[in-house]
């Protein structure tokens, strides 16, 4: 098949033919500096359902303010112009993709695009960019170009969708079958819309890696939500390993836009809330907190067996002697890992903290019983698993060597008995009454 059969075949599918009506005047109003507010409130009230999400979106504690928010003039001032036009693209957008035909979980793809999006945004505020909205629409949409070649060709993406559910490349997949991929399509789709042109280049060059010197205004988006894709824990079209992580790449990336490690742990930190927030906002269905953490628990699992099958290859490869090397590769491998871990770990700890915290108030102030001291000491227990989760969290990142540590299919383990004992957590909120 070539390029131009699959292009053709996406302008004719019906369900993505046109965005909403009024979601093309929100934009060029939105985008019009000189046109009134009350233009843009106009055109807001002709969608009923739009008008109720701008307006629960200002009242909302994310993005609102103290007094109640009631009328869409209001929600304007509130919001301003650019986030009232993310709203009403990311709601159109999920309303578009639900209408899709396609055999693509749309749990699954919708976690790792809202995943990018929140990402993008993250890093866009990071780098100190003003239109930190545009990153994060920019991250919603980078993969609807599966979506819409799924929905057009559904056999023949079946078959590349299997294929790349079993660790092969997607874009190679694609291409070989299409002569085209879905950075090409999805960003074909966008100018069909006539989308603003910075989100067909973001989508277009999604998977690109280029080294820059300095990135042109007009290549900063397009590099955030590359480098997001690169940090999406939740993954859509690879099982992703270890192998797959391309750690050079998403340096080259990171240099590109002039971030450092602290800068990427500073973004991470934040993801989880924000995602959640967000998916809630958007009606999104993406799996409850446990659902997401035990995802997570059994990447961390996969991730910590693949990094035991490759040091196992570097101690048998008898090419490979040199150990200095070896050392090196394994602690940063090691330390990705417990990056990813605390990452959606100290969100878990952070909601239980808060939750324990909440049972000591209603406690001291007299509104719960606890005649036998149950909840007291369950708090207790509470306290002393999550330090000991941050603790080892802490003294896993402290590893420098691997020269005295050892693996735990061999019954050896770092011993974290003793540091963890002296270890007080900085921000611990309830205080530790052993
Ligand atoms: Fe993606
Ligand atoms: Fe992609």
């Amino acid at each position: 098949m070539e390029e131009k059969q699959v292009l053709k075949r996406i302008e004719r599918l019906t369900q993505l033919a046109t965005l909403p009506e009024v979601l093309a005047q929100i934009l060029k109003i939105a985008d019009d500096p000189e046109s009134p507010l009350d233009d843009l409130a106009r055109v807001i009230l002709k969608d009923v359902s739009l008008t109720a999400r701008i307006l629960s979106a200002a009242n909302s504690a994310y993005y609102g303010r103290a007094s109640e928010v009631s009328s869409i003039r209001d929600a304007i001032m509130t919001l301003g112009s650019r986030t009232v036009k993310a709203i009403a693209l990311s709601v159109s957008i999920v309303n578009v993709i639900g209408r899709l035909d396609t055999q693509i979980s749309l749990k699954t793809y919708w976690k790792h695009s809202l995943e990018v999006a929140i990402i993008s945004e993250l890093v866009a505020e990071k780098y100190g960019l003003k239109e930190k909205e545009e990153a994060y629409i920019a991250g919603i949409f980078h993969d609807i170009g599966i979506l819409a070649m799924d929905a057009c060709f559904p056999r023949e993406y079946a078959h590349v969708w299997k294929s790349a559910q079993n660790g092969e490349s997607l874009i190679s997949l694609e291409e070989s079958l299409f002569g085209t991929n879905h950075c090409r399509v999805g960003s074909y789709l966008l100018s069909m819309w006539k989308l603003p042109q910075v989100f067909s280049r973001s989508v277009y060059s999604h998977h690109d890696t280029v080294e820059l010197k300095e990135p042109t205004n007009e290549q900063v988006i397009p590099q955030i939500v590359n480098l997001a894709e690169r940090l999406a824990k939740y993954r859509l079209d690879i099982k992703s390993s270890l192998k797959d992580m391309e750690f050079d790449n998403s340096k080259v990336v990171m240099k590109n836009l002039g971030l450092t490690n602290t800068d990427m742990a500073e973004v991470e930190a934040e993801i989880i809330p924000k995602f959640l927030d967000a998916a809630s906002f958007l009606e999104i269905e993406v799996g409850s907190p446990l659902e997401l953490l035990t995802e997570a628990n059994s990447r961390v699992f996969e991730l910590y067996r693949e990094i035991e099958e490759l040091l196992e290859g570097f101690k048998k490869d008898t090419n490979y002697r040199d150990h200095i090397e070896y050392d090196r590769l394994a602690v940063e491998i090691l330390h990705t890992v417990v990056a990813t871990f605390s990452h959606y770990f100290n969100n878990a700890c952070a909601s239980m903290l808060g939750r324990a915290q909440l049972i000591e108030m209603a406690l001291k102030k007299g509104e719960l019983e606890d005649k036998k001291n149950i909840l007291e000491n369950s708090l207790i227990a509470i306290q002393n698993g999550v330090n000991n989760i941050t603790g080892t969290i802490a003294e896993l990142k402290q590893v420098k060597s691997f020269k005295t540590t050892l693996y735990h299919d061999k019954t050896l383990i770092i011993d974290l008995e003793d540091s963890l004992k002296k270890y007080k957590p900085k921000n611990a909120k309830i205080k530790a009454r052993i």
